[in-house]
């Protein structure tokens, strides 16, 4: 899978750039932790889809103490950063393997940052169901990641608009050609597609809750109880 081949190649590299490539990295991942609303203490159950080094499971970990994190990803390379990182504990189990290939177990909450955008759309759909069938009620399944327009003429304001504003945050052009080799693989579909994908899965609701540039993030609910059919 050429996806994996080229985190391999990028793993060490891949922190290094985040928060220039990434420019608003703490609006966007405080998105994704201000929606996973469980109690603190919560004995949660959770798979990071695509965790890569570790960065969201560790922002995760911190949050809630208790929570126990999957953490898949199809890159060995990453997934050593990520241990590394993280450590060896009961809490975090490392599993390397497509996501989009592989059965899920049952969680509270699904996360992914920056990662589902590396499948086509029929991909897409058919993860956000897998997604669905894998939450418990009331589960959520949160996906910060690289979004399209929904025109060409969108796509190159949001191109235009992130290059700019990673620059400003100190982007380098050795960043943008690491960045440019990575996203060779890239297959973002756009907001509403997902969001549409999302309600027709079986989510109780989809939204986004964030959206800068090529950068947004999308949540879908389970519902807390099966639905009364009178
Ligand atoms: C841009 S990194 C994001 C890593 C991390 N989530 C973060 O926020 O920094 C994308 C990660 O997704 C992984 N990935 C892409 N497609 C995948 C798939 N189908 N199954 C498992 N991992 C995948 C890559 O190996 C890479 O580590």
């Amino acid at each position: 899978m050429l996806v994996q081949e080229i985190f391999d190649r990028h793993a060490r590299d891949y922190d290094l750039a985040r928060r220039r490539l990434v420019y608003c990295f703490d609006l966007f991942y405080a998105a994704i932790l201000d929606h996973l609303d469980f109690e603190r203490d919560a004995k949660l159950r959770i798979a990071d889809l695509g965790a890569g080094t570790g960065l969201l499971t560790l922002f995760i970990a911190e949050a809630f103490p208790n929570a126990e994190i999957q953490l898949i990803d199809v890159s060995a390379e990453m997934l050593t950063l990520a241990r590394k990182r993280l450590g060896d504990s009961d809490r975090f189990e490392y599993i390397e393997a497509d996501y989009a290939k592989a059965d899920l177990g049952k969680y509270d909450a699904i996360v992914s940052a920056l990662s589902i955008h590396h499948l086509d759309a029929e991909q897409k759909q058919a993860l956000f169901s897998k997604a669905k069938n894998s939450l418990t009620k009331g589960g959520v399944f949160i996906n910060g990641d690289q979004i399209a327009g929904e025109t060409p003429e969108q796509n190159d304001e949001i191109y235009t608009r992130w290059r700019t504003l990673a620059r400003e945050a100190g982007a380098t052009d050795a960043d943008f050609a690491a960045a440019a080799d990575r996203m060779r693989e890239d297959k973002p579909s756009s907001v509403r597609d997902q969001l549409a994908w999302l309600e027709k899965s079986g989510f109780a609701s989809a939204e986004s809750v964030f959206e800068d540039s090529m950068f947004a993030v999308m949540v879908a609910r389970v519902a807390a109880q099966s639905a009364i059919v009178l």
